[in-house]
């Protein structure tokens, strides 16, 4: 019997990072992150963008917050920025960087609006980075874990849901296969591998950390998922797209959840001489953690398509998440490369629209791993602009958003057990290398690139009165017209 809606208590939410909004780079005792030092090396982002100033969330955090409470949001998932509280990464921590979260997350409960606390989404110290090179040295899964704790015993009393890591994938395939995040190294795979273990370490020590001061929380990680298909039914191609489900996905997921390496893939990698080198414990470690996470975050834009592809074929790695990757075929020689899915259409930055893929995630997930679901990103990042009349008309947003909660009540009604769904993202903020033009927001913020070209005021775009009522009617209602409202509200 399939209910119409969702289940009661469903959160319907919103996210952000704080790179991307919070700016206040260096004030009130806050250290440098390697974002701040990365967006100042020439062509690195988009028109020399920086999140210094982004769509100041540090001084506006309140009327956001109310914002989001007059929409009837559920949820409001955020980051902590680990230089802010912690400035050198290990050793003091700086009590006003706290307090800002303090208030965040007292100001979400005064509205009812339930924290979600991402503890790392990028923004790394970067006297880590200078005093021992980041998430390169396992000593930083020593510093992850004081930053984790300071952060748990800080707020666990109010935040029940935290995320260790955001879209591990991401971070390290762009830093160091292809240079576009720091610390910008490039086709450096064995320590692509190691920077992963010490983070999956980190992941772990922080899990453990957690369940140890607060039980009752709820914790998992923000996976990437992108979920592929064979370009067709030749049975090589299956087996190029079992080979990207574990390069892509199941390298992360099946440590998050099982706390082991898909086999297939790590014996690929110890052929090849790449597989990360490991301590004594390391095993049991990411075991034990694994068997105390509650969820599996997932962060879903695209899909992709898989088909063989010789040892001497295409290579170029992980270019999702940047404007180059357009119209491109990328891949891993003699394991898969992935051609663009003819059956599908792509946003102006060529990332590839499959409200189906969700469903594919929570189907997957369900299966493998029979984990309650958060699906802690999925939005559409376009041209937005504000028309003369005030109104910033996005039905396109409108339309991705429903045709996405669409599947995702499809695969609840299959059998996943979905807790939350946040949309990406809240305000208009900082994309880390397509600038501020790249809007996502239900929110607009009046800026553009350069650091003083707007009033940085924020307007509610159509999009935000149909989540509105999306979240009112509990997602009974996806096809409310909003014209009619703002024909009003005009
Ligand atoms: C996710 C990240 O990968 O995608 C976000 O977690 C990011 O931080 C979002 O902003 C959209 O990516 P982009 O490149 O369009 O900003």
């Amino acid at each position: 019997m399939v209910n119409k809606g969702f289940p009661e208590g469903f959160l319907w939410g919103s996210a952000s990072a704080a790179y991307q909004i919070e700016g206040a780079h260096d004030v009130d005792g806050k250290g440098l992150s390697n974002w701040d030092t990365f967006v100042r090396i020439p062509g690195k982002t988009f028109q020399a963008t920086t999140g210094d100033k982004a769509v100041d969330h540090y001084n506006r955090y309140q009327e956001d917050i109310q914002l989001m409470a007059e929409m009837g949001l559920k949820a409001y998932r955020f980051s902590i920025s680990w230089p802010r509280v912690i400035p050198k990464g290990t050793g003091e921590v700086n009590e006003l960087g706290l307090q800002f979260y303090d208030n965040v997350i007292n100001e979400c409960l005064a509205h009812g609006i339930v924290p979600m606390v991402t503890m790392y989404h990028w923004d790394l110290p970067q006297a880590l980075e200078v005093a021992y090179g980041g998430w390169e040295n396992r000593q930083i899964v020593d510093d992850f874990e004081q930053y984790a704790k300071t952060i748990i015993k800080r707020y666990g009393d109010r935040v029940k849901y935290w995320i260790t890591m955001n879209e591990q994938s991401i971070f390290t395939g762009l830093g160091w296969q292809s240079a576009m995040h720091p610390p910008g190294k490039k086709d450096d795979d064995n320590m692509f591998y190691q920077v992963n273990h010490h983070a999956h370490l980190a992941h772990a020590k922080a899990v453990l950390a957690l369940k140890k001061l607060f039980p009752e929380a709820k914790v998992g990680a923000s996976h990437a998922h992108y979920p592929a298909y064979a370009f067709d039914c030749k049975p090589e191609n299956n087996i190029a797209r079992m080979n990207l489900e574990d390069f892509r996905n199941y390298w992360w997921m099946d440590v998050y959840a099982f706390g082991r390496y898909p086999k297939r893939a790590f014996k690929h990698l110890q052929d090849h001489g790449m597989a990360p080198e490991m301590d004594e414990g390391d095993l049991d470690l990411l075991k034990k953690a694994a068997s105390q996470i509650d969820f599996m975050g997932v962060n879903y834009y695209q899909t992709a398509v898989a088909e063989e592809n010789a040892a001497d074929g295409i290579k170029a790695n992980m270019e999702a998440n940047s404007s180059e990757a357009k119209g491109k075929t990328h891949g891993v020689p003699s394991l898969y490369k992935s051609p663009a899915n003819p059956h599908l259409g792509q946003t102006d930055w060529g990332w590839t629209i499959d409200p189906v893929g969700l469903r594919v995630c929570c189907r997957d997930i369900t299966s493998r791993y029979d984990l309650p679901i958060v699906i802690s990103e999925n939005g559409l990042g376009a041209f937005d602009k504000k028309e003369a009349d005030g109104r910033i008309r996005d039905p396109y947003r409108i339309d991705y958003i429903k045709t996405h909660v669409e599947q995702m009540k499809l695969a609840i009604d299959e059998g996943s057990e979905i807790w939350a769904y946040c949309t990406w993202s809240f305000t208009d903020l900082l994309s880390w290398l397509n600038g501020y033009q790249k809007r996502y927001g239900f929110v607009f913020v009046d800026r553009e690139e350069a650091e003083d070209s707007g009033t940085l005021d924020r307007f509610k775009k159509d999009s935000y009165y149909w989540y509105q009522h999306v979240i009112k009617t509990n997602g009974v209602d996806l096809d409310f017209d909003v014209s009619s409202l703002l024909a009003r509200v005009d």
